[in-house]
């Protein structure tokens, strides 16, 4: 019933084994003449939580995993970082020298920590164990702590990576697929940024973020060098056309993203926004100063700035949630933004072009000339998709 196990084919193994993707750690000691020692391996574990024991699996045969054995009981796991393939490479070959253009430091207990290590975990042997060719290293954990702030370097199918997560890498395609539609409005979006002497940009929402994917003019009230590559919560009070235009889902996950941090009073303005905004045909976002903040935060947080929390993001959408999409004729008015949606050839929201204010106050008319030429822009990059 069952096949003969020593039937598997040894490339076999390795082939299907390779289907699992591991991290890759390099194993340090200090040899008897007091040089680092090391050895690149894939198969590490952590074991138990009390007593604190990892595992790592080498093979009999390797001489780098005898060096570590006669070098005696102590060792340390350096998990290597997604820019360490060099290093790792060089470690699994060298035989001698494996370090040479590396930077080490030493460890609590005397082992090598190696410069750009994601995590370093100092070890004792407790058991050395056979498993067939290889052996089963149980490390009782001394000491540890995190080092380099990068990824991890990942091992899979033969090849070396990093992780990204599964929102993002899906985003990205459908993120791809939408840059090919900006492209055929953009000399709609230049000719619109030309003719009103600002920016217009255009926006896709990709799961529940919005990216700023391309840009055309300039305007003095932007906060960063460049808005292209801005991720933004898809929260009131921005992404109104992609809730107006989109299906019933759509708006209330919009609306839901903020409705507990609001009375109900406010979630019922909320959800009258959308309707609003498909009326006017456009968004309408004012006051540069709550703009501004909100934008500034939005920079920093993807920027990677570790003094901005997600909180103080939320704070600052909130804080412009009365500055958007207000009812009634706007007359000598901050303009911040005008936003309309372009459409896909299926009548769904593609991205959404913003034309972004000079800073200066204006005139309902003036508003309502800037938001026709808006929409007529919007409207002949939605041809252009449809025509392509
Ligand atoms: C990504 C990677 C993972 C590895 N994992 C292991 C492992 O888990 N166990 C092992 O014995 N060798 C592993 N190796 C191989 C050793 O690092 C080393 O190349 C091999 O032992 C060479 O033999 P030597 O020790 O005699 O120099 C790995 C190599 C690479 C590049």
């Amino acid at each position: 019933m069952f096949g003969d196990t020593s039937q598997v084919d040894p490339a076999r193994f390795r082939e299907v084994l390779g289907q699992y993707p591991t991290g890759v750690v390099v194993v340090t000691a200090v040899d008897a003449a007091g040089e680092p020692i090391g050895m690149t391996v894939g198969s590490f574990t952590s074991v138990s939580l009390d007593p604190p024991l990892v595992a790592f699996l080498p093979s009999q045969s390797s001489s780098s995993w005898r060096a570590l054995r006669e070098s005696g009981d102590a060792f340390c796991i350096n998990v290597l970082g997604s820019g360490q393939e060099d290093l790792c490479r060089a470690v699994a070959m060298r035989k001698t020298d494996k370090f040479a253009g590396f930077d080490l430091r030493e460890s609590p207990a005397g082992n090598p920590v190696i410069d750009g290590a994601v995590v370093w975990i100092d070890c004792v042997t407790e058991q050395v164990y056979p498993g067939g060719d290889h052996d089963i290293v149980l490390g009782r954990v001394l000491d540890l702590d995190h080092g380099s702030p990068d990824q991890p370097l990942l091992f899979f199918r033969g090849g070396y990576g990093s992780f990204t997560p599964l929102s993002l890498a899906s985003g990205d395609t459908e993120l791809l697929s939408h840059l090919g539609e900006i492209d055929l409005g953009r000399p709609h979006m230049e000719s619109l940024a030309n003719g009103f002497d600002t920016e217009v940009t255009a926006i896709v929402l990709v799961n529940d973020e919005m990216v700023l994917a391309a840009s055309a003019g300039r305007t003095d009230i932007a906060v960063a060098p460049t808005r292209v590559g801005q991720r933004l919560p898809f929260m009131p009070p921005i992404g109104s056309c992609f809730a107006a235009w989109g299906d019933s889902a759509l708006r209330e996950a919009w609306v839901r993203s903020v409705a507990d941090s609001l009375d109900s009073e406010q979630v019922d303005v909320l959800r009258r926004v959308p309707d609003l905004v498909r009326e006017r045909g456009y968004a309408v976002a004012l006051g540069h100063q709550a703009g501004a903040h909100l934008e500034l935060v939005a920079t920093r947080i993807n920027a990677g700035d570790p003094d901005v929390s997600t909180t103080s993001m939320r704070d600052a959408f909130f804080k412009a949630l009365d500055h958007y999409n207000q009812l009634g004729d706007l007359d000598d008015v901050e303009l911040r933004s005008l936003s309309a949606p372009v459409f896909d050839a299926n009548g769904r929201v593609a991205y959404m072009l913003t034309m972004w204010g000079r800073g200066d106050r204006v005139t309902s008319d003036e508003l309502r000339g800037r938001a026709d030429a808006l929409c007529a822009t919007a409207a002949a990059a939605s041809r252009a998709i449809l025509d392509r």
